[in-house]
């Protein structure tokens, strides 16, 4: 069982992730730690404890970031909602910790002496800033797997993905930090897509955790509708799904920079120049995924949600 810390902003596809990584016997959710992101952090602070309570799981939530590193703060409520969660209104039970997101993840992950991993969903200011403040914690991150980015197309300008895009210079120092680190980006996410028939699937098994699910995602359906799209893009899902299956996508190995200076290019993954590897600092600790098995995730997930 893989011991983890998951954070994320959510967002529709946050919690879907979430409630994967829930299901699954081959993960253990030690904490999670929420960011601003697609909405205000005081939001997906909340989303995270709702998604526990509408999962029946006691676990500790820790708030954080409220903003990038530098720059302004983007978000995608046309997406997600005014509330982050396609505005379907979830019971709280508890309250958020009183460790802030850094502090959990830095007592977290020392405690554990190394066996700890993070699943990071959002935009990456909580973990620059972990590292930022306590270098020390880098060896005892076991692995970081990351949805954000893309070595193409962006999603929110043509280079820019909404995560990296979001705070890249978080993502850039992340990158760069030496970390093992296996990114789920754009260029793989955009093949995990869930089609109206198994909405409709998910709707006829009932239930009342899975029925405010499927409202959720009816909401994130007509977005992607509205954009002429039948497929609704399975982004954070699939960075869970590759953490509980390794064998899902096929990676290769990068040294990466994120671009955080010119405007055009905001956000955009870069394969370092081999040249330039002089500087001890570069090496290829980045995999990143290039190719999923569309229906193993998806029989996946459906396997997963069937258990609520
Ligand atoms: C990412 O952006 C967010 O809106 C999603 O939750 C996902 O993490 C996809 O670009
Ligand atoms: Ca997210």
């Amino acid at each position: 069982v893989k011991e983890l810390i998951i954070d994320c902003d959510p967002g529709i596809d946050d919690a879907l992730a979430l409630f994967m990584a829930f299901a699954s016997d081959k993960l253990l959710v030690r904490g999670i730690t929420t960011v601003a992101g697609n909405v205000s952090s005081a939001l997906t602070a909340r989303n995270a404890l709702s998604l526990c309570t509408l999962a029946g799981q006691d676990i500790e939530v820790a708030s954080g970031a409220s903003g990038p590193l530098v720059g302004t703060t983007h978000t995608a409520a046309n997406v997600h909602g005014e509330n982050g969660l396609g505005n379907v209104n979830l019971p709280v039970a508890g309250g958020i910790s009183e460790r802030g997101a850094e502090e959990l993840l830095y007592q977290e992950l020392l405690r554990a002496g190394g066996d700890l991993e993070i699943i990071a969903l959002g935009p990456l200011t909580n973990i620059a800033l972990l590292i930022e403040k306590h270098p020390d914690v880098l060896p005892y991150i076991k692995k970081l797997t990351i949805m954000g980015g893309s070595l193409g197309r962006g999603n929110v300008t043509p280079h820019g993905e909404f995560n990296f895009y979001s705070d890249p210079l978080a993502a850039d120092r992340v990158l760069r930090s030496g970390i093992p680190i296996h990114l789920v980006g754009l260029d793989v996410t955009n093949q995990a897509l869930l089609h109206g028939e198994d909405i409709d699937k998910m709707e006829a098994w009932g239930g009342p955790v899975i029925s405010d699910v499927v409202k959720m995602i009816r909401y994130y359906q007509r977005f992607y509708r509205s954009m002429g799209l039948d497929g609704l893009k399975m982004h954070d899902p699939l960075a869970v799904a590759a953490v509980i299956d390794p064998t899902l996508t096929e990676t290769t190995a990068y040294a990466l920079r994120v671009e955080h200076n010119d405007q055009e290019t905001m956000g955009k993954v870069c394969i370092i120049d081999e040249s330039q590897w002089g500087n001890a600092q570069l090496f290829k600790n980045v995999s990143v995924s290039m190719r999923v098995n569309q229906d193993r995730f998806l029989s996946l997930f459906m396997r997963l949600m069937r258990s609520f």
